[in-house]
């Protein structure tokens, strides 16, 4: 019997056909941008483990958000302690930071990460029991620029992979003192309509009512349209901050629309969010959110430092690309194959393809014993751009007859010459 893998999770094989975005061509291409972009902004890499005490999540992320009360893989290890599987990076990146004390190494303030999640969500399309996300976190700044700073590298990420029609949703969630008044005021007129609201939306309102405002429900809609608004209780300030980071956005020519009900699923933001929508996806069409969450550096028991950062949804970002575009990249194709005939021959061979490949050429060989025609054949299906049969007859000669597999052409080139005359023809950048 065999044994398939779980359902919602998935692997990434070397396929290039075009229609497949689990192609690990796909996924190094998008993860490569990922990664440099970072850096460009100054980012550096975080790697945490994919599994941590459940506490931390329960209390990071928030017990009444459905990542940590519906979709958490938790397990009890064999030391009778409970742990998760890493539903999100946010708070696992501020353990680290505080279990480091990372705010002492003021080099150390802008973090990213390309990592797995896992969530037991109901898998359909887009949605997925294991996806992974590139984010970033960044610690010690708040300023307007600060935060335009993370929009602009989740904007430029998208716009570097070749994304089109993208949108960027903002809001802005005030302070702890302006939301816990707007939220008092939106349960106070919700409980007038309780028993017409989604089944969803009547548990919300007890467990976690800002929620309610991004139901995608219609009769909740229609509701929530005279509901107070989360601006009339920001104060001057929190204004004013929000208005400078739409400014400066504009500035730099990112467009976005402001959208009063967008909250997020995750209980720690708290300033200005953000989300992006693609218009080639389904239902789940979020291929990142982020926002300003001060504050939860200090409730996991680290020093009080302002912080934000965002989460893109890498399965969604190459699914984005392949609908709007098809692939772009291609496996790569040896240079050269060599086929050995007879035991002296594959001795002689096995050196001269480490040789070659020291040259940062791509050689391989046949390393399965099969006969000329089926080796040749391989050598077909590899798309190799030259290949040449090596027997006992070559072996004492200065010369080598390398043959061009696009045009059946076969040339002398000494054994001397073999790298340059490689890496000089016209095939080989
Ligand atoms: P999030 O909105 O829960 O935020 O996830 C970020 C992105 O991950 C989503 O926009 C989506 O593209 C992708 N995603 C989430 N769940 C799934 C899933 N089940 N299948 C496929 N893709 C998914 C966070 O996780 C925050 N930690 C982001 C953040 C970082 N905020 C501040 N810093």
């Amino acid at each position: 019997m065999t044994i398939a893998a779980p359902p919602g999770v998935f692997d990434v094989l070397p396929d290039a056909s075009p229609e497949n975005w689990r192609s690990s061509y796909l996924w190094i291409y998008v993860e490569t941008i990922a990664r440099q972009l970072a850096t460009l902004f100054g980012y550096q890499e975080i790697r945490t483990p994919m599994f941590e005490r459940q506490e931390l999540f329960q209390r990071g992320v928030g017990d009444n958000t459905d990542i940590v009360s519906k979709e958490m893989y938790t397990f009890i290890d064999r030391g009778n302690r409970a742990m998760a599987l890493r539903p999100e990076g946010t708070a696992s990146v501020i353990r680290a930071y505080i279990e480091h004390r990372l705010d002492q190494q003021p080099s150390q303030q802008k973090l990213f990460y390309i990592a797995p999640m896992f969530r037991y969500e109901r898998s359909q399309s887009g949605r997925y029991r294991q996806h992974h996300q590139f984010g970033v976190e960044v610690f010690g700044a708040r300023s307007p620029a600060q935060d335009a700073e993370v929009i602009d590298l989740l904007h430029s990420f998208y716009k570097g992979v070749g994304l089109k029609n993208i949108e960027f949703y903002l809001n802005t969630l005030g302070a702890v003192e302006s939301r816990t008044a707007f939220r008092s005021a939106l349960v106070q007129y919700l409980e007038k309509f309780s028993n017409a609201l989604s089944e969803d939306s009547q548990r919300r309102l007890t467990t976690n009512p800002l929620r309610i405002l991004d139901s995608k429900e219609a009769k909740d809609q229609e509701i929530l349209a005279e509901a107070p608004s989360l601006y009339d209780f920001l104060t001057a300030d929190e204004k004013i901050y929000f208005e400078s980071v739409c400014q400066l956005l504009e500035a730099i020519g990112i467009s976005y629309k402001v959208n009063p009900k967008l909250v997020r699923g995750l209980d720690y933001y708290n300033g200005v969010v953000f989300e992006a929508t693609s218009d080639a996806l389904g239902a789940q069409n979020s291929i990142g959110g982020g926002g300003r969450y001060d504050g939860l550096v200090k409730l996991l028991g680290g020093p009080d430092v302002p912080s934000c950062g965002f989460g893109a949804g890498l399965e969604r970002v190459i699914q984005t690309l392949l609908a709007q575009q098809g692939t772009t990249t291609a496996p790569p194709c040896p240079d050269i194959y060599l086929v050995p005939l007879g035991d002296e021959a594959r001795s002689y061979c096995f050196k001269l393809l480490h040789r070659i490949r020291q040259k940062n050429i791509l050689a391989q060989m046949d390393l399965a014993g099969r006969k000329i025609g089926k080796a040749m054949q391989h050598a077909n299906t590899l798309k190799a751009k030259y290949s040449v049969v090596i027997g006992d007859n070559e072996l004492g000669k200065a010369f080598l007859s390398i043959k061009d597999m696009a045009t059946g052409t076969t040339e002398d080139v000494a054994l001397d010459n073999l790298e340059e005359y490689l890496k000089s023809s016209s095939k080989i950048p």
